[in-house]
């Protein structure tokens, strides 16, 4: 992680449940006490919460303010939702993301659907295993240049923050009894509880689990036989609740922080995918992880496009169009290579042939996993306005 802040705000932050690695066993931190109105349904365990940062209405309240204000950006024209917009599902419709500063990030900005229950964070790290932790990175970070708050503006910034007269009693209301609160390790707890949550689980596919036979149409239940079945493969990496099979909550008592390798690359034959973005090979420098990324949630995905972790795919039909082929064969360019033959491929990528209309029922269940209360809900929307 870069510098400067690295120290002072994960040393404060972070005396985080499950922070020492990828341990297997689960701290919920006495946290099943806080009385935060989590937005679930029946049949959703509750997520986990860090010991150091137990859910209150008063820091959701406070990181919701945060969360939509450029105030928190070194030369004040970004925040969080610059780039993660509740109508697109907290994503931004770009390929890639676009900094503070005008830097190209080089992966796609990702949904905030139901991130409490991550068991890893972003696209890629097997490290980073808390909201609190992932947040420095667009806050601080300087390759590529985020949020871009740095020593030369860390003072300006928090007294943008000190002079809005509505942050004083949001702040006084989140942390009582300290004398100073606006600083950035409350600022990170605030922003990291309004972010857990940011929960979805009420799409058409919810009121069918829960009995209302009428919420799928008929091709979009076809579309789920489909998605579960052994010849589509997709739920062994999308399955459970939330659409991934990187998931955590407080009913699992065994952790596994799964990435695969979908055969989207395979440049010159030998495996590579682009210099930016080789997925785990990235952070455990073994060969064999090459291109292997998280599988993400499908919750809201009809809202999320363009799709992967570097934005190359267009659409959802594009995205079904590309598991069928069992892979990317890309015939020109840098990227030449026939993904399909990726020898870092996962297994459960293999291809498959589907008609017209099964592509269709495939990419109508799809479209069930869309809630639109969760897009629209002022409780998750831009105080500011
Ligand atoms: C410049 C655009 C940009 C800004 C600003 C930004 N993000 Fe992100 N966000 C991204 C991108 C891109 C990723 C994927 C990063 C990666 O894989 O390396 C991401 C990933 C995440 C994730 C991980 C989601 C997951 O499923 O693992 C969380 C959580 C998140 N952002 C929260 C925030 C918060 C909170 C803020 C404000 C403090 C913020 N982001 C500001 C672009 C942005
Ligand atoms: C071997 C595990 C695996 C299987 C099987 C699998 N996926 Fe994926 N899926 C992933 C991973 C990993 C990613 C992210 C890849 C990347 O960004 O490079 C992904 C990405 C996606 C995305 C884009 C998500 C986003 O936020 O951009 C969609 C949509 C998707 N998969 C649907 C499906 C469907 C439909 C099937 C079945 C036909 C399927 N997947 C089968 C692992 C899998």
């Amino acid at each position: 992680m870069r510098g400067l802040f690295s120290a002072l705000t994960l040393g404060m932050v972070l005396g985080l449940a499950g922070c020492g690695g990828s341990s297997t066993t689960l701290d919920d931190g006495g946290a099943n006490q806080t009385s935060f109105a989590w937005w679930l349904r029946d049949g959703i365990p509750l997520p986990l919460e860090p010991a150091a940062n137990p859910m209150t209405e008063a820091k959701f309240q406070l990181g919701r303010h945060l969360f939509y204000d450029v105030r928190l950006s070194g030369n004040g024209t970004q925040s969080c939702a610059t780039c993660h917009h509740q109508d697109k599902a907290f994503t931004d419709g770009l390929v890639v993301a676009i900094g503070s500063t005008g830097d190209q990030h080089p992966r796609n900005s990702q949904t905030l659907t139901n991130v409490a229950y991550n068991a890893t964070y972003t696209w890629a790290n097997p490290a980073l295993i808390s909201i609190e932790a992932q947040m420095q990175t667009p806050l601080f970070s300087e390759h590529p240049v985020e949020q871009g708050i740095d020593e030369s503006n860390q003072d300006e910034v928090l007294q943008r923050i000190l002079d809005e007269p509505l942050y004083a009693s949001l702040f006084a209301a989140a942390f009582p009894n300290q004398g100073s609160p606006v600083t950035f390790p409350n600022i990170i707890a605030a922003v990291a509880s309004f972010v857990r949550g940011l929960t979805s689980f009420n799409s058409p596919f919810d009121a069918f689990q829960l009995g209302d036979r009428s919420a799928l149409s008929a091709s979009a239940q076809r579309g789920q036989a489909l998605f579960f079945s052994e010849a589509l493969e997709c739920f062994h990496c999308h399955g459970g609740y939330n659409f991934s099979d990187s998931t955590l909550d407080r009913a699992i008592a065994f952790v596994e922080r799964p990435f695969h390798n979908t055969g989207l690359y395979n440049i010159g034959g030998t495996g590579a995918f682009p210099v930016d973005n080789q997925g785990l090979f990235a952070a455990t420098g073994d060969p064999s992880d090459m291109g292997k990324f998280r599988a993400p949630t499908l919750r809201n995905i009809e809202l999320t496009a363009p799709y992967m972790h570097d934005g190359s795919i267009a659409t959802l039909a594009d995205v079904v169009d590309f598991y069928a082929a069992g892979g990317r064969n890309i015939e020109t360019g840098p990227y030449a290579g026939d993904g399909r033959l990726n020898p870092f491929k996962d297994s459960f990528v293999n291809g498959f042939e589907l008609t017209a209309e099964e592509k269709s029922d495939l990419i109508a269940f799809l479209q069930s996993l869309t809630d639109q209360e969760f897009v629209t809900a002022s409780r998750f929307s831009n105080p500011w306005e």
